[in-house]
């Protein structure tokens, strides 16, 4: 465990004003993906699609590293340098995804349990050779009639802590994911209260597997309605509920906290995020670590497409911007149209 690598890489994942690009859908929800643009889900096209996101000019003004799946890890740009690589000499750091899903949690219907633990210490010390500097686990709490349980949600953070253990050994900084599914009819009020008993016993099983606090970040999802509660909290809500969680549970001593985009609209994603900068008052930078909030329209402008990939990187660019100026709580809608 190198601390001062861990600290470097810490630090330079929050820069000011950049967040994080999530690119590390596995290869079914890429799947997913390229099927709503009617594109072939190859290892090809995937390599294509990611080195067009990688290689927009300017990318690095905004964005401060790369969440990879194993498979782009190992691939190459079209001029044969290892897309880790690449990212690294355009001044992003590489991280790697290294989770094997979340399964169905036997005994509790409507559940899940994050695996992946099994040889994760041998495997770790391979990333770190193939130059990923922080790693993400993602757990999902899904909330509905009598659950998350408390079986689920001690399962999930005992996985989390082991996890960042695991990687803090091997000097690589751990990104710890616990999502708050915003599927269902829950209020925002629900939700932060989901949040705060995720988070406080996420935090609880770190100090007692005696995580360094000082090396991780929190990769948080927003206390929002639920997608079907015809009721939507407004963003100050959000943002309101969202930091006020966040007070309570998570340790000053982390680098900083950053948010997935989780099914919101690009613009709700940016919004909330600025809101929040905008309150102030945390002990942490707050930022984005986004995927479909960052890649969906860069996505629906390429469509498989090279004659699309300019206007695609240009798409995506203004989506980095406009968080970059979340993340310092700069954003208006006005910018938003006219940088458009
Ligand atoms: P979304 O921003 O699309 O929620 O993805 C972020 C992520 O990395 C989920 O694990």
């Amino acid at each position: 465990m190198d601390t001062q690598i861990l600290m470097q890489t810490s630090r330079a994942m929050v820069a000011h004003g950049k967040g994080l690009l999530a690119a590390d859908e596995s290869a079914g929800t890429c799947k997913k993906r390229f099927d709503s643009v009617k594109v072939e889900c190859t290892e090809e096209n995937r390599r294509v699609y990611r080195e067009m996101l990688f290689t927009t000019p300017g990318l690095a003004d905004y964005v401060s590293g790369v969440i990879l799946f194993d498979e782009t890890l190992r691939q190459s740009t079209k001029d044969g340098v290892n897309m880790g690589k690449y990212l690294e000499k355009i001044g992003i750091l590489p991280g790697i995804k290294v989770d094997a899903g979340a399964q169905d949690m036997a005994m509790h219907p409507g559940e899940k349990v994050t695996e992946g633990l099994d040889k994760l210490a041998g495997r770790m010390q391979e990333y770190f050779k193939l130059g990923a500097r922080f790693a993400k686990w993602r757990a999902v709490i899904t909330i509905g009639e009598g659950i998350p349980t408390r079986a689920c949600i001690e399962a999930n953070a005992h996985a989390l802590a082991r996890y960042s253990a695991i990687c803090q050994e091997a000097s690589i900084v751990p990104i710890v994911e616990p999502e708050v599914l915003l599927d269902g009819t829950h209020s925002a009020e629900r939700s932060e209260a989901v949040h705060e008993e995720t988070l406080e016993t996420l935090f609880h099983e770190m100090q007692q597997q005696g995580v360094s606090l000082e090396h991780v970040i929190l990769k948080a999802s927003m206390a929002v309605s639920g997608k079907d509660n015809p009721k939507q909290a407004s963003v100050k809500e959000v943002a309101e509920r969202t930091v006020r969680v966040l007070k309570r549970t998570v340790p000053a001593a982390l680098p900083g906290v950053v948010f997935l985009s989780g099914g919101q609209t690009d613009e709700n994603a940016t919004a909330h995020l600025d809101a929040m900068n905008r309150m102030g008052g945390v002990p942490w930078p707050l930022t984005f670590s986004y995927s479909r909030a960052l890649q969906a329209v860069a996505l629906n402008t390429w469509r498989g497409s090279a004659g699309n990939v300019a206007a695609a990187q240009k798409a995506f660019l203004h989506r980095a911007h406009m968080n970059g100026l979340a993340a310092k709580g700069q954003w208006t809608p006005e910018v938003e149209k006219k940088a458009a």
